[in-house]
């Protein structure tokens, strides 16, 4: 029997772990004893509220493949030895994306697992890394678990780590570890089965069969080898329709952000000569998705709600959806096809931990945000394969292109404009202090006029959970206009660098004339508005934004 070494640590300025879990400079990571402490402080936590010790429990680990991943991988399975857990699961090569490692822990009833990625941030020796821990239904932990560890990582003393060399994970088979069995599995196997169980795959095949194109841009981050086992050899997609397919640490020196801007190369072959019927992305660790038309984008918003209208299309929803569910900032094209089919409708802060309840007490079957997160009840995170093979089973039953989908339904429900302008990186104090005039602003604005639009309502979103009852608040200034017209600030809780104010714009325009229209043109009233009113430029010295979607 090999030896559990207790190797004594120090506390660390662990940053407050929310749902994302710990992110930081791979530099940071690389620290002695710095992911240690994390996973130890998790063990504890998990351990005061399991008497009954870890030896017939499942842990799941895997990520990215982003730099750093397969040492991480390795101390942590000498750590789960140590803990003594009954058995490990961990993906071939350390690849398991977001939403397969919620799949493999449902699928195996697993304890919960660990998740190495910092998303979309870029990967490599001087970039980002990060590690979370999803509980037993697939999800992130909840922010009463994230709490406790982040109180643990300020008093932990030491950590305990089995006194071995980790096994190779490059191949799959089966190791003992101490008293704990390491199972290398297919990262895609699971992953793919439950996908042929949610879509109509005959149907696809046919509609490839037929002469139709995917391209799909894997951005060399973890989606590569699933969407090729899916697409390419399950589907029959033609060899080669999944672009940057290999997975690399670095990412090949890529943003792996699908977004019009990062994701420029599919963006390019989707306006050129000879375009394939549906171009898609998805990020870093596969929780993203973007979906494009031949020369047609559709707003992340706008895709939700097309998939709420279809999705009784695919066989694992034919039963239809039980309700919808957005953030807060997501625009309100979905609430409209959710009052079409008589289901409700919930409306969520931003992040994907708002949507857990909702799923679990089956109020909800369908969720997204604007971010370019879709998903469903079928595991705990977004899945941005899953909104693919959604959008592929959509097309190839009805028969028709992306953007005369997209058309068919602006002209039944009207046309959601939507744009979001991000300010990055700006001075923490400067963002904190306008946030805080717009609160204090906010009492008086009604009945005013901002850039020649009539002030209707104005709010900062607070959220109580129809299931638990929790109250969250402050999750955002609104200001509504009437007519499905609003803006809405916050500031990220996602930026590595100063602060990120987020100013998101809608307005429901039911005039199909308008169609051809500039998104930016038809917002630029609204734009206006949010400069007059929170003096954006003025406070930063900026001219424009970082980022416009
Ligand atoms: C961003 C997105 C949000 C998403 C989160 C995690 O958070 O806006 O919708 O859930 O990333 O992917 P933010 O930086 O805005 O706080
Ligand atoms: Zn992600």
């Amino acid at each position: 029997m090999r030896s559990v070494l207790s190797v004594a640590t120090k506390p660390f300025d662990g940053q407050k772990p929310g749902t994302s879990g710990l992110r930081k400079k791979v530099k940071v990571f690389e620290q002695p004893h710095y992911l240690e402490n994390f996973v130890q402080s998790v063990f504890d936590v998990l351990r005061a509220e399991t008497p009954e010790g870890f030896a017939d429990k499942t842990l799941v680990v895997g990520g990215d493949g982003r730099y750093h991943n397969r040492q991480a991988i390795g101390a942590i399975l000498k750590m789960a030895a140590a803990q003594g857990f009954g058995r490990v699961l961990v993906g071939a090569k350390g690849i398991l994306s977001t939403p397969a490692v919620s799949c493999v822990i449902r699928k195996h009833k697993a304890f919960g697992g660990f998740v190495l990625s910092a998303s979309h941030n870029p990967g490599g020796p001087s970039e980002d890394f990060g590690i979370k821990y999803n509980n037993g239904s697939g999800a992130p932990a909840p922010e009463k678990l994230t709490e406790a560890v982040f109180a643990r990582t300020g008093t932990i003393a030491e950590y305990r780590i089995l006194d071995a060399e980790a096994p190779s994970i490059e191949a799959l088979g089966k190791f003992q570890l101490g008293a704990t069995a390491v199972e290398v599995i297919d990262p895609v196997a699971d992953y793919a089965d439950l996908m042929a169980q949610l879509f109509d795959f005959a149907r696809i095949q046919a509609w490839f069969k037929a002469g139709h194109r995917i391209a799909f841009d894997a951005m060399s981050a973890v989606t590569g080898p699933y969407a090729v086992e899916i697409l390419e050899n399950r589907l029959g997609a033609a060899k080669g329709s999944v672009m940057n397919e290999v997975p690399l640490e670095d990412f090949g020196g890529h943003h792996p952000d699908p977004n019009l801007v990062h994701a420029h190369e599919l963006v390019e072959l989707m306006n050129g000569q000879n375009a394939p019927d549906l171009g898609a992305a998805s990020d870093g660790d596969g929780d993203r998705n973007m979906i494009l038309g031949r020369r047609f984008f559709v707003t992340p918003s706008d895709s939700l709600a097309v998939i709420a209208e279809h999705a009784t299309v695919a066989p694992g929803y034919a039963q239809g959806l039980k309700g919808v569910a957005r953030s807060m900032p997501t625009s309100g094209a979905v609430d409209l096809v959710a009052k079409a089919l008589n289901i409700p409708c919930f409306e969520t802060p931003t992040g994907w931990k708002f949507f857990g309840n909702l799923l679990d007490d089956g109020k909800a079957s369908l969720c997204g945000e604007e971010s370019f997160g879709t998903g469903s009840d079928h595991v705990r995170e977004k899945d941005g394969l899953w909104a693919v093979l959604m959008w592929l089973n959509i097309l190839a039953v009805r028969g028709q292109s992306v953007a005369q989908l997209v058309e068919a339904h602006w002209k039944r429900f009207g046309r959601t404009f939507y744009t979001r302008h991000d300010w990055e990186a700006i001075p923490t104090d400067i963002a904190d202090k306008l946030m805080a005039d717009l609160r204090t602003a906010l009492p008086g604005l009604p009945g005013k006029t901002i850039a020649g639009l009539p002030v209707t309502g104005a709010d900062d979103f607070a959220y109580t959970d129809p299931v638990d009852g929790s109250v969250s608040a402050k999750q955002g200034v609104r200001v509504l206009f009437g007519d499905g017209a609003r803006m809405v600030f916050r500031l990220s809780g996602t930026g590595t660098e100063g602060a990120t104010l987020r100013v998101y714009f809608e307005r429901l325009v039911a005039d199909l004339g308008k169609h051809g229209a500039d998104t930016q043109v038809m917002l630029s009233d609204l734009i206006a508005a949010a400069e007059e009113l929170a003096g954006i430029m003025l406070r930063t010295g900026r001219d424009k934004p970082t980022v416009i979607t």
